[in-house]
């Protein structure tokens, strides 16, 4: 299995959990993290597997992760595995206000093919200030993440077998 995990983060929450599934998906194959913004469309090459994270910006993904998707050509993903998560603040219960669901849509349009629901991991945020708000993962979400990389591997096997 060749993996990419592609992720966008503001303060460090999303590259946290971004680095656990990369760390936990190394025992069954290569596996490559890249920050969104350095992202090209080169990179998706010969990969069977792409796992996309982001932080959830006013109920949906920040805008730079808009742009980065859109700029894509048609079709990228076509013939691979896709998972896609984000990090959000621990009250908004609402799965519609969050950001994965949308970015699980347009990793489908790309000619992904989703293998798990999209999945969220809670920060809790200090700090609210007007200037340097600073969030921090919920206890057990690094571990909640490792754990999703079972359920992620399984599927994607099951889809090769299908
Ligand atoms: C501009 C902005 C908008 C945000 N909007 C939301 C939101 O709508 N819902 C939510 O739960 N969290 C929201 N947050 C909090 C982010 O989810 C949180 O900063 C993020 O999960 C932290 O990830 P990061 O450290 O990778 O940037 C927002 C944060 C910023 C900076």
């Amino acid at each position: 299995m060749k993996a990419l995990l592609v992720y966008y983060s503001k303060f460090g929450n999303t590259r946290k959990v971004a680095e656990a599934i990369a760390e936990a998906m190394k025992e069954a194959g290569e596996v490559r993290t890249i920050n969104l913004e350095q992202l090209a469309a080169a990179d998706f090459e010969g990969g069977d597997l792409v796992v996309v994270g982001t932080p959830t910006h006013a109920f949906s993904m920040p805008q730079a992760v808009r742009t980065a998707l859109a700029a894509l050509p048609p079709g990228i993903l076509a013939g691979k595995s896709v998972a896609a998560f984000d990090t959000t603040v621990r009250p908004w219960p609402l799965r519609h206000l969050r950001a994965s669901p949308k970015l699980l849509r347009q990793l489908r349009r790309l000619g992904g093919r989703p293998v798990v629901a999209p999945q969220t991991f809670f920060v809790q945020t200090k700090n609210p200030q007007r200037s340097g708000e600073i969030d921090l993962l919920l206890e057990g979400e690094l571990e909640r993440a490792r754990q999703w990389v079972g359920d992620i591997l399984d599927k994607s096997k099951a889809l090769v077998k299908a």
